[in-house]
C-alpha cells in the first residue's frame, strides 16, 4: 500500500491538536483508562510498602516501583473527561468536575511528591523513602476523601 504522506501529516496533525477527551471514544474508555491507571499506581505503592516493613527492604525493587509510579501518576487526569461520572461503575464525585482548580492542585502535588519518592528511593536512604512514601500517602488520600465515593 502506497501511504500517502499528505494524509499522513494532516492525520498527525489532528492527533496532536484534539484535546484529551477525543482520545477516548466512549465515556466508558476514559474511566477504564483511569482506573486501570488507579490501580497500577496502587499496586506499586502495595509493592514498596511491602518492601518498607520487610526485614531486608530491596531498594533495588522500590526504585522500579518509584519510577513507575512517577511516570504512571501523569496518565489518569486527562481521563476524567466531561460527563464521565454518570458512567456505572465509576467512582468519582460530580464534584470532581466543578473544583477544577483544588482538583488540579491536588493532583499536582502528589505528582510532586511521587517525583520526590522517586528521588528519595535513587538515593536509597531507607528512613527517607518511608517519610516521603508516607507523605505520598497523604496526597493521594486528600483527593481521594474529597472526590472518590467510598
Ligand atoms: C486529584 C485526585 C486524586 C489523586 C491525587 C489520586 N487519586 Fe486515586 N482516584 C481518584 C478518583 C476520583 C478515583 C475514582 C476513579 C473512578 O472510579 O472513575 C480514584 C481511584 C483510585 C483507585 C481505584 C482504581 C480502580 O481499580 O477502580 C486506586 C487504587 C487509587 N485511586 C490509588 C491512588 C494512589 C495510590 C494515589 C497516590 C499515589 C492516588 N490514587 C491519587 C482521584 C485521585
Amino acid at each position: 500500500m502506497k501511504l500517502s504522506i499528505r494524509a499522513l501529516l494532516v492525520a498527525v496533525a489532528f492527533a496532536v491538536a484534539a484535546p484529551a477527551s477525543a482520545q477516548f471514544a466512549k465515556p466508558e474508555d476514559a474511566v477504564k483508562y483511569r482506573q486501570s491507571a488507579m490501580a497500577l499506581i496502587g499496586n506499586h505503592m502495595g509493592r514498596i510498602n511491602a518492601q518498607l516493613k520487610a526485614d531486608k527492604p530491596n531498594v533495588a525493587a522500590i526504585q522500579s516501583s518509584a519510577a513507575l509510579i512517577e511516570t504512571l501518576s501523569k496518565l489518569p487526569f486527562e481521563a476524567f473527561t466531561p460527563g464521565s461520572d454518570m458512567v456505572a461503575n465509576t467512582k468519582v464525585k460530580p464534584e470532581y468536575f466543578k473544583d477544577t482548580a483544588k482538583v488540579k492542585e491536588l493532583a499536582e502535588k502528589m505528582q510532586g511528591e511521587v517525583s520526590k519518592l522517586a528521588a528519595a528511593s535513587k538515593a536509597g536512604d531507607v528512613k527517607s523513602i518511608q517519610a516521603q512514601f508516607g507523605t505520598v500517602g497523604q496526597a493521594c488520600k486528600a483527593c481521594h476523601d474529597d472526590y472518590r465515593m467510598k
